[in-house]
C-alpha cells in the first residue's frame, strides 16, 4: 500500500483532526423476547384491521381507554398512522404510541424505514429514554423480524448528525430502542446486516459533508483508509507523483491548478474469489468550475461534488460490514476543480491513462475528466466483469428528471434491470436514458473527444463509454441528490449517502448473493 500525505495535508489535519474514529449514532438498539424495567414508553406496532388493541397483560380499564383515545384518532392501522397517549391507564409508561404498519405481507422496506424516520423524529421532542417498541401484533413471524429491522434502521438513518465543526453540538438523540420481537435471533441478524449499511450511508455523508477545504484529495483518502482499513478492506492510495506515472493525465489536470493534487483511492473488499464488480465514483471534492468558473450560486453546493465517491466508499464498507461473499473493487478519482497560473485552460488537451487525447471544452465537465482514468485504472489493473460509475455529473441530468430520479445509461439490459430493482428496494429510483445515437456527440477536431457536447447528461455518459470499452458498464448521474437542505424522511439536512444503499443492493443482486 502506498500513502502519500503532503506537508499541507498534514498540518490540516492536525489543526482539525479526522473524526473517522467518531460513533456515528448514540442510540442504542436492542432485540428481545420481552420487555425491561425503566422504560418510559412503549410503542405498539398495529397491523390494520384489528378491532381492538390490546397487549397480553394489559387490563380492561387499560384497553378500554386505549382504545377510545385510537377511535377518537381515527386510528385504523394503516401505514404511516401514529398516535399518541399520554400517562395511559393502568400501564406504567409516561407514553404509548401506537404505529400502524398496514398489511404487514405488503409493507414494503422504505416505507418502513420512514415510520422508523418520523417516529424517532418525534421520540426525539419528548423526553422518552428507554423505548420499548413491541411487535406481537405481527403475527407472520417473517413479518415480525423482517418490519422491526426495517424501522429500526429507519431510526437509525435519521439520527445521524453532521456536528463534528460545531464548538458546542447540540445533545445527539441517545435513547434505548428495545424491540420486543418474536424471534430475537433473526430479528437481530436482518438489523445487523441493515446497521452496516447505515454505517456505509453515515461514512458517505460524512465525507459529502465535509467543506470543500476540510474534504480535499489527501483528506477523503484518509478518511475512506481509516474507516475501511479495520473491516477488512484492502485500501491503496495514489498520490500525485503516482497519478501521473501511471498517466492518468485526465484525472490529474483537473486539480493540477490546485494546492490539493489529485489521488487515487482503490478500496478492495475481497469477500469472494470471483471477478471482480467495480465501482467507481466521482469525488471531486470541490468544484469551482475552473477556468468556466461558476458564477451562479449553484457553487455553494459543490462540495457535494465528491458524492459519487462517498457512495462508492460508503458500498464497499456495508459490504465489509455485512461480510459479503462479493468481490468488489471501488475506486474514487480524488480532485478539487480549482483556479490558479497552474490551472488547465479551455481548450487545453490532456491525455488520458488510456492514451485518449481530450480536448477541454469546458473545464468544469471535470467529472468525466477524472472518472475517464477511474474506469480505465479499473478496468486495465482489475479485469472486472463489470463496471458501474457513479456521478455527481450533469446539470442536465436536474433538468431531466429532478432529484426523485438518478439517471442511468447502460447498453446491458440486464445491468438495467438489476440497477431498477436495486432502486425500488432501496427507494433510490433509477430511470434510464438513452446511450444508442449520441456516440458523435463529443467528437473533437483537434483531439480524439472533446468533455462536452449536447445533450448534456448523455455527452456525459458516451465520453464515460468510451473509457469502459468493452466491459459491461452502466453509468448513475446523481446530481443533485447529495444535500439535502432542510430533512426529509430518513434523511437529516446536509449530505443524503445516496447511491450507498442503491450499490449495495445492486451488487448482491449482480453477484446473486443475499
Ligand atoms: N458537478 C457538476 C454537475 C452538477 C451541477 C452537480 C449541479 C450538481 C448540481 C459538473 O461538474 C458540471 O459542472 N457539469 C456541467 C457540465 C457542462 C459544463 C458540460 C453542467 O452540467 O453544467
Ligand atoms: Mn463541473
Ligand atoms: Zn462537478
Amino acid at each position: 500500500m502506498t500513502v502519500m500525505r503532503s506537508f499541507a495535508a498534514l498540518l490540516l489535519a492536525a489543526l482539525m483532526p479526522l473524526a473517522a474514529m467518531a460513533q456515528y449514532l448514540e442510540t442504542t438498539t436492542h432485540f428481545a423476547p420481552r420487555g425491561m424495567p425503566g422504560t418510559d414508553s412503549l410503542v405498539v406496532l398495529v397491523p390494520e384491521g384489528l378491532s381492538d388493541v390490546s397487549l397480553p397483560g394489559w387490563g380492561a380499564e387499560t384497553t378500554a381507554q386505549v382504545n377510545r383515545a385510537l377511535q377518537a384518532a381515527e386510528f385504523d392501522g394503516s401505514a404511516r398512522q401514529r398516535v399518541e397517549i399520554l400517562a395511559p391507564a393502568g400501564l406504567p409508561y409516561e407514553r404509548l404510541i401506537t404505529l400502524g404498519v398496514g398489511n404487514p405481507g405488503e409493507l414494503e422496506r422504505p416505507v418502513a424505514e420512514e415510520i422508523g424516520a418520523a417516529l424517532s423524529v418525534h421520540i426525539n421532542g419528548t423526553r422518552a429514554k428507554v423505548i420499548e417498541l413491541n411487535a406481537s401484533l405481527i403475527s407472520d413471524a417473517g413479518d415480525n423480524s423482517r418490519l422491526s429491522a426495517a424501522i429500526a434502521h429507519g431510526v437509525d438513518l435519521r439520527n445521524y448528525r453532521f456536528d463534528q465543526l460545531k464548538s458546542q453540538p447540540d445533545a445527539r438523540p441517545a435513547q434505548t430502542y428495545h424491540w420486543v420481537v418474536s424471534s430475537v435471533g433473526d430479528a437481530q441478524r436482518q438489523y445487523n446486516m441493515l446497521r452496516a449499511v447505515a454505517e456505509g450511508v453515515f461514512t458517505a455523508r460524512e465525507l459529502t459533508n465535509l467543506p470543500g477545504s476540510n474534504g480535499y484529495p489527501a483528506a477523503f483518502a484518509e478518511y475512506a483508509l481509516q474507516t475501511l482499513a479495520p473491516l477488512g478492506v484492502e485500501v491503496t492510495i495514489l498520490g500525485p507523483e503516482e497519478v501521473l506515472e501511471a498517466g492518468m493525465g485526465s484525472l490529474y489536470g483537473v486539480s493540477q491548478g490546485s494546492q490539493h493534487k489529485a489521488h487515487l483511492l482503490i478500496a478492495h473488499w475481497r469477500g469472494s474469489d470471483d471477478q471482480p464488480i467495480a465501482l467507481v465514483g466521482k469525488g471531486n471534492t470541490f468544484d469551482t468550475g475552473g477556468y468556466d468558473l461558476k458564477t451562479t450560486s449553484s457553487i455553494l453546493l459543490m462540495q457535494g461534488d465528491k458524492s459519487g465517491g462517498a457512495a462508492v466508499v460508503g458500498a464497499v464498507k456495508a459490504l465489509a460490514g455485512q461480510q459479503a461473499a462479493v468481490n468488489v473493487v471501488g475506486v474514487v478519482p480524488l480532485s478539487q476543480n480549482s483556479i490558479s497560473g497552474e490551472a488547465i485552460l479551455p481548450g487545453d488537451v490532456l491525455r488520458a491513462g488510456d492514451g485518449t487525447t481530450i480536448e477541454i471544452g469546458s473545464t468544469d465537465a471535470e467529472g468525466r475528466l477524472i472518472l475517464a482514468d477511474g474506469i480505465w485504472y479499473a478496468r486495465d489493473r482489475y479485469n472486472p466483469s463489470v463496471i458501474v460509475d457513479i456521478a455527481t455529473l450533469t446539470g442536465a441530468k436536474t433538468t431531466a428528471l429532478g432529484t426523485d430520479y438518478s439517471a442511468i445509461f447502460s447498453d446491458y439490459p440486464e445491468l438495467v434491470d438489476s440497477m431498477k430493482l436495486a432502486g425500488q428496494m432501496t427507494d433510490e429510483l433509477v430511470w434510464q436514458l438513452p446511450l444508442g445515437p449520441y456516440r458523435g456527440i463529443i467528437d473533437s477536431r483537434i483531439a480524439d473527444i472533446q468533455n462536452t457536447g449536447s445533450p448534456g447528461a448523455q455527452a456525459g455518459a458516451v465520453f464515460l463509454q468510451h473509457f469502459a470499452a468493452d466491459t459491461p458498464w452502466l453509468h448513475i448521474d446523481m446530481a443533485s441528490q447529495a444535500l439535502l437542505s432542510s430533512a426529509r424522511g430518513i434523511h437529516p439536512a446536509g449530505g443524503t449517502g445516496h447511491g450507498v444503499r442503491l450499490l449495495t443492493e445492486w451488487v448482491k443482486i449482480y453477484a446473486g448473493v443475499q
